[in-house]
């Protein structure tokens, strides 16, 4: 029986976590398509790379389909996709509302997830199955209260990704969530030199796209797996929602088709206790 190499998309692919798990990929044998708004970098890249570089604004739906599209005629098939890219968002948020800066990181984040599961899943399905992973966040789970957009969006996302896990489990097709803490990429920037005074240990991109690839490997749909700095990857329990109650008190399960499981089903305890 012959096997074709995997193909794996990933979004935001020549920022920081997107390169070092590019490099994973090539490692492992997987054809590997980088999609990024930034066209010129990404050029540059992928010929330095030998890999296909696809221009991409993940907030536009129409091009996220044509980006899968293009991936799967240049390769026959996409067997992985990572939804990756994202930004920071207002940086001061005693400032009043930045509409742009706001649409701009609502788009990014949380509809290039939506947007991109959307494009990925028809071309999963003809693969016969396959894996998305989702890059959140750490500040998705606890408030970022230098940036609450971007804690917004990246809770939107892991949301997201978990409750179509449910619904995509089974057509093969699952779905992962990384939540990292904070990294060093081109992202974290001007904020650098305050982690390094307070001596606050920062993630390398390498840990972090060992942890996409983990979540890729051996997730389990619906996982999402937090990244900290002196921890492996470790997925997150999280803690239960107490369930409805009925007049006898007892409790009562969410209508089968409106949730994949009862409230209080799932395991208790986070990866603090
Ligand atoms: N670096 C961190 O500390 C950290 C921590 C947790 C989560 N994250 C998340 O990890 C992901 C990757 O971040 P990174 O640290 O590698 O940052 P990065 O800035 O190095 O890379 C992000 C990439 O996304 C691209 N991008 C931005 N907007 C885009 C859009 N609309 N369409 C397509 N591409 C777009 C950028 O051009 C860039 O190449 C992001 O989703 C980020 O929010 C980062």
């Amino acid at each position: 029986m012959t096997h074709r190499r995997p193909t794996a998309l990933v979004t935001g692919g020549i920022g920081g976590f997107g390169l070092a798990l590019a490099r994973l990929l090539l490692a492992r044998d997987f054809n590997v398509a980088l999609a990024d708004l930034d066209v010129e970098r990404g050029r540059t890249v992928a010929e330095e790379l030998d890999v296909l570089f696809i221009p991409l604004d993940v907030g536009d739906l129409a091009a996220n389909h044509r980006a899968v599209s293009l991936v799967e005629t240049h390769f026959d098939a996409v067997d992985a996709v990572f939804l990756n890219a994202g930004i920071l968002g207002q940086q001061d948020p005693s400032e009043p509302l930045d509409m742009p800066a706001y649409e701009a990181i609502v788009s990014a984040n949380q509809h290039g997830v939506v947007y991109g599961i959307d494009a990925a899943v028809p071309a999963l399905r003809r693969s016969g199955g396959g894996r998305i992973v989702v890059t959140a966040s750490l500040a998705g789970l606890v408030p970022m209260a230098g940036d609450p957009s971007y804690s917004m969006t990246k809770s939107a996302a892991l949301a997201y990704s978990r409750a179509m896990a449910q619904r995509l489990v089974g057509e093969r097709i699952t779905v992962t969530v990384v939540c990292p803490g904070f990294a060093d990429t081109p992202m974290l920037g001007a904020l650098r030199p305050a982690f390094q005074e307070a001596g606050f240990p920062i993630l390398t991109a390498a840990e972090v796209a060992a942890g996409l690839l983990l979540a890729h490997d051996e997730g389990e749909p619906g996982s999402a797996y937090i990244v900290q700095p002196g921890l492996p990857p470790t997925p997150y329990r999280f803690r239960n929602v107490p369930a409805a109650r009925n007049s006898v008190g007892a409790s009562v399960a969410v209508p089968a088709g409106l949730s994949a499981h009862a409230v209080d089903s799932a395991a208790s305890t986070d990866v603090s206790s």
